[in-house]
């Protein structure tokens, strides 16, 4: 896969997805969340696909593992290069999503990778502890879900690049570290709580990493576009 950051599309329409995406010139990896996907349908997928944009589909799928493998194999018929489940949703639930996914996937056709959310990079330490009633670390719930997406046999996790360096230690370099909470240096955190630069997810060991409102937000987005794949090229 290109290793280029992922653009989020967080956009309630069509038009203003095709507005923005006509600003590059270039064929991107975009990300494709639920407010874009939940208000357009699959449709949004086919439209992006035929601009020969790259799809990482962000639904974050968290359900019994019967449901979950029925969307997964659903999906599976798009050519999609990411999707992702919520790895709280269990191993046996990851499992049967991968299983829905080769189910799907048609002959010939390169099985998209799959990854499981850990913990949000809007969520504290504090607020986990609180509110998911998790004793541990944030790093140690995060290690926890890496392990058990490993072991379902998932190609990698969603997670901080605070926790991919930790990841990489035990579940090998080839496990996948996908990180949000990317910011410029000047740009607002806004919601996320676990944020870093393109340059220190590099450093830190990400594999991917996926960019919104530091993008979609800013005056010029394709300069902000052009500035975050410098800083994150220049340390590879
Ligand atoms: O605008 P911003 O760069 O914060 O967008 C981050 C994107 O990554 C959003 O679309 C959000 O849904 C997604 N995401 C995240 N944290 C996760 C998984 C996905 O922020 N753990």
């Amino acid at each position: 896969m290109n290793p280029k950051p992922f653009i989020a599309l967080d956009f309630p329409t069509w038009e203003r997805t095709s507005d923005f995406l006509n600003l590059f010139s270039e064929s991107l990896n975009v990300k494709v969340g639920m407010e874009l996907y939940l208000q357009n349908g699959p449709v949004i997928l086919e439209k992006i696909l035929s601009k020969n944009h790259r799809i990482f589909l962000d639904l974050k799928l968290h359900d019994i593992p019967n449901t979950v493998y029925g969307a997964m194999k659903g999906l599976a018929g798009f050519d999609l290069e990411l999707l992702n489940v919520h790895a709280a949703g269990g191993g046996v639930m990851m499992e049967k999503a991968l299983e829905g996914l080769y189910a799907g996937t048609p002959v010939n056709h390169k099985r998209a990778q799959l990854i499981a959310v850990t913990q949000l990079t809007s969520t504290t330490e504090a607020q986990m502890q609180k509110e998911q009633l998790i004793p541990t670390s944030i790093n140690e719930s995060v290690l926890h879900y890496a392990t058990l997406a490993k072991q379902a046999g998932l190609d990698g996790v969603v997670c901080s690049p605070h926790e991919a360096s930790l990841i990489s230690e035990h579940c090998g370099i080839d496990f996948l570290r996908v990180t949000p909470g990317i910011r410029l240096a000047n740009d607002q955190a806004g919601d996320q709580k676990r944020v870093t630069t393109p340059h220190l997810a590099r450093e830190l060991g990400s594999s991917y990493i996926v960019v919104g409102r530091s993008i979609t937000a800013a005056e010029n987005p394709v300069l902000a576009y052009e500035r975050i794949v410098h800083e994150w090229e220049a340390n590879a």
